[in-house]
Order: structure tokens, then sequence, then C-alpha cells
């Protein structure tokens, strides 16, 4: 049966066209009844054959998506962590340092408070904007630990920070906004800020301050346009940490910026290894604290990554929009996550003290082991759980009559052949880096760091 024959079959039924191609693999045969002009599946086969779903390999193409998302790019750590584990399903042997999750397991107790919370039938929609409990714990937890002041109306529970942040964009910022980002930066930022209609202005970090901005740098980018300055300490990808002083001068430059907000995103406050402790941007400033929302979660801290829950808190306007845009899209966060939240604040840190002494060593062994490496610079890291090391020395090169000329080119190496997965630079803005997580046990650090020597010795 020829093609032409089924069009216009297929063009009245198309709405069911549209969902058995969605259920095909690619390669499978679909039977048409002209009899009964309907769409079947049947053993016995025509010759349509389904290659994929992409618009322009089937027959009748799909109705266009909205370009806010045709345009959006997928998170690449991310894709870049699934391929791996695909990898490794299919029986390869991949040492891991793309992911961004510690790889110790949530903490007991954490763990029984949420099957506790399941068990009591703690299973229904709670509050929006999280139960009163968790409120509570996370106002404690930002007195006590970062000397911030809020009361539960300023704050909302999340479906993990990178919702939070999400929200926040969306609650913040207009078309034709600027949001000053420091370069290098978290992946998920710029397409956030993009799909709220704003645009990035990147502020590329120094390299003689650790790929930190400074205050002058921060006091030219300012301009009318500008709606809100995010900064990520300790940062994802670079590690770097902001001190207290630097701090204080990008202070005294926002003070001056009155129209604009200011977002600093905490996750990996815990992991710093300088033995100072971490500064919140807004304890700095009670004049920028009437403007800044702090952000943070669980994931990193407790190794929560799959409950999904995070937190932002800030004046009560903007956490009651970001409220009532949670309301109108996810509801509450996980009401049993919750309850194993407020157990992961209000218990014993003595696992997250545990978890940054292992995450120390571990950083300690592998930037020591990248700096053997030919050509490749790697300051220790004062924060997080990621090396960044400075690899361009390699471009130009060859690895086996394989070209060498970007970060991405070399991370796609260095997982098809080398079986060791890296997240390319060019990921964060900074095309010359790597990025490294440690948070991985040192068994397979100390392979990786085999794989990685063999690969570079043979560099040509
Ligand atoms: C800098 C930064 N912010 C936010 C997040 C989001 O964390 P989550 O949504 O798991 O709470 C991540 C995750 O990798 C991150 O690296």
């Amino acid at each position: 049966m020829g093609m032409a024959a089924l069009e216009p079959t297929l063009i009245v039924r198309a709405d069911i066209w549209r969902l058995v191609s969605f259920a095909l693999e690619p390669g499978s045969r679909v039977s048409v009844s002209q009899s009964t002009q309907t769409l079947c599946l049947q053993e016995a086969t025509t010759d349509i054959m389904v290659n994929d779903n992409s618009a322009s390999s089937q027959p009748w193409p799909l109705p266009p998506l909205a370009k806010r998302t045709s345009q959006l790019a997928p998170s690449p750590t991310l894709a870049l962590d699934s391929l791996a584990k695909e990898m490794k399903r299919k029986g390869i042997s991949v040492v891991n340092f793309g992911a961004g999750e510690p790889d110790f397991d949530t903490p007991a107790f954490i763990k029984e408070a949420a099957c506790r919370a399941l068990d009591a039938g703690f299973t229904k929609y709670t509050a929006v904007g999280g139960t009163p409990e968790l409120k509570a714990a996370i106002c404690q937890k930002l007195r006590q630990e970062n000397g911030l002041d809020y009361s539960p109306s300023q704050v909302v529970v999340t479906v993990g920070a990178k919702h939070a942040l999400y929200e926040l964009f969306q609650v913040l910022c207009e078309p034709g906004d600027e949001v000053i980002l420091p370069v290098p930066y978290w992946v998920s930022y710029e397409e956030q800020i993009r799909l709220a209609g704003a645009t990035p202005v990147f502020l590329p970090g120094l390299p003689e301050r650790g790929l930190k901005i400074d205050a002058a740098q921060l006091r030219t980018a300012i301009s009318e346009r500008t709606r809100v300055f995010l900064l990520n300490s300790p940062n994802n990808p670079t590690g770097a940490v902001y001190s207290r002083a630097e701090l204080q001068q990008l202070a005294d430059v926002l003070e001056g910026a009155s129209r604009c907000w200011i977002v600093t995103d905490e996750i990996y406050e815990s992991f710093i290894y300088t033995g100072e402790p971490h500064v919140s941007l807004p304890s700095l400033s009670p004049a920028l604290a009437r403007r800044t929302i702090v952000v943070n979660g669980f994931s990193k801290r407790y190794a929560m990554t799959g409950w999904r829950l995070g937190y932002a808190a800030g004046p009560q306007a903007v956490i009651q929009a970001v409220t009532n845009l949670q309301s109108q899209s996810t509801s509450n966060p996980t009401s049993f996550a919750q309850a194993g939240g407020v157990a992961a604040l209000t218990g014993s840190q003595e696992c997250v003290h545990q978890m940054v002494a292992q995450f120390r060593k571990r950083r300690d062994y592998l930037v020591d082991a990248l700096r053997t490496l030919p050509g490749v610079a790697c300051p220790p890291p004062d924060g997080a759980f990621y090396a960044f090391p400075q690899v361009s020395a390699v471009f130009g090169h060859r690895w086996h009559g394989h070209l060498i000329d970007s970060s991405a080119a070399l991370s796609r190496l260095l997982l098809e052949e080398a079986h060791v997965a890296v997240v390319p630079g060019s990921a964060f803005g900074a095309d010359q880096h790597l990025r490294l997580s440690y948070a991985t046990d040192e068994a397979s650090l100390e392979e990786g760091i085999r794989r990685l020597r063999r690969f570079w010795q043979e560099i040509e």
C-alpha cells in the first residue's frame, strides 16, 4: 500500500495518529484499515515506517510548539548524567564525574521521619508554600546559621531550589529586563532567565580572583534595565567562595542600585573548606535584605536530590507572588518529603559534618591528581564539590587523530573513549575548563584518575 493512498485516512484521523506516533518505537510498523477508516496496530504490516517523533521526519508534521520551549536547551549536566547512567546500564564501566549530587545515602533519621509521616497518613495536600512545621524550621535555621530574621510568611518551600529559582525569575522579571549573571554560572540560570523573557548580562569572573567578579565590574554592569543580580557562593562550577570582605564590597555597590533585586543561591553553603563560615549576603546590610531573596535546599546538604525540596526566603510580597505561582502550577512540595525536611533541619547536623570531611579528602586527592596532567591548571576550590580544571592547553592537539578543539570535544572523547564522564566548561560559559564532581567514592576517583592519565598520555 503506497503512502499517497493512505493520506486521506490519516488526515481525517490526525488526532489518533498523534497519539499513536508517540507510543511507537522507531521502526514500528503501522497498519491502516481503509474500510473502517481507523488507524490501528496489527501484526500485518504496511509500508509506513515510524522513524522517530521529530516533526521533520513525520509524514504529517505536528503543529508547532511554543517558542519558549522549542528554543529551550535541555540541562547539559542532566543529559550527560543520564547518558553515563545509560552506558552503565549497558554494562560499560563508566566513571561518572558528571553528577551534581552527593553519592551518600540520605541520612537514616531523615528517611525514617518521612516513612513515619507516610505511615501516619500524611499523604494529602499541604499548604501550598509548605507546612507550618517546615517553615518554622527553616526560619530557625536561617536565624541561627545565617543571622537572617524571617517570619514564616517570608518563606516558601518549593520542589527543589531549581524550582524556587525558576519561580523567582518568573515573578521578578519582565521581558526586556536584565539579570546580571557572574560567569562561570550554573547551567539552569541562563535558560530560566530567558524563560522569563529577561536577558542575562554575563559578567566574566576574573582569573586573578579565582573566577570571582569584583565590585568595580558590578558597578559598571548595573543599568536602569537591571532587575536582578544573581550571586552563587559557594559556586557551581568553580567552587569559588566569596569572602566577607568581597561580599561587603558587592553589597556597597548594590545598596546604591535601589531598583535591583538580589537573588543569592546558597545551596552549597555547607561545603566550605577554608575554615571560614559561610556568609549570606543580606546579613551584611539590612537595606539590602529588603531586596534580597535567599535560595537554599536540601539536595546537597543532606544528600536529598531525589526528594525535590528547596526553599526561598525574602520580602513578603515576593514570597506571596511565588506562592501564588506555585498554587497554579505544582501546588505544595510532596507532603512526606517535607516531614523529612523538618527532621533534617531540626536533627543532629553531624551527618553534614561527616559528609563535608569526606569531600575535603576527595577534593585534595582529585585536585592533586589533576595537577599532574600535562597542561592542566587546577587551583584547589574553596567550596562546593567540584574541581574546575583549566584544560585549554590541550586544545588544538589530537587524541588518536581526533581533534580536541573545545571542552565539548574533549568531554565527548573522554566519555566515548576513556569512559569518564565530565561536564564541558562550555555548559557553564567557560569553554577553557572541565567540571569534575568529587561527590563520588574513592575507588571511582582513583579509577577515573587512572583513565585520565592514560588518555592524557595519548594526546599527540
Ligand atoms: C548552584 C545550584 N543551584 C541550585 C541547584 C538546584 O538544586 P535542587 O533543585 O536539587 O534543590 C543546583 C543543583 O545542581 C545547583 O548546583
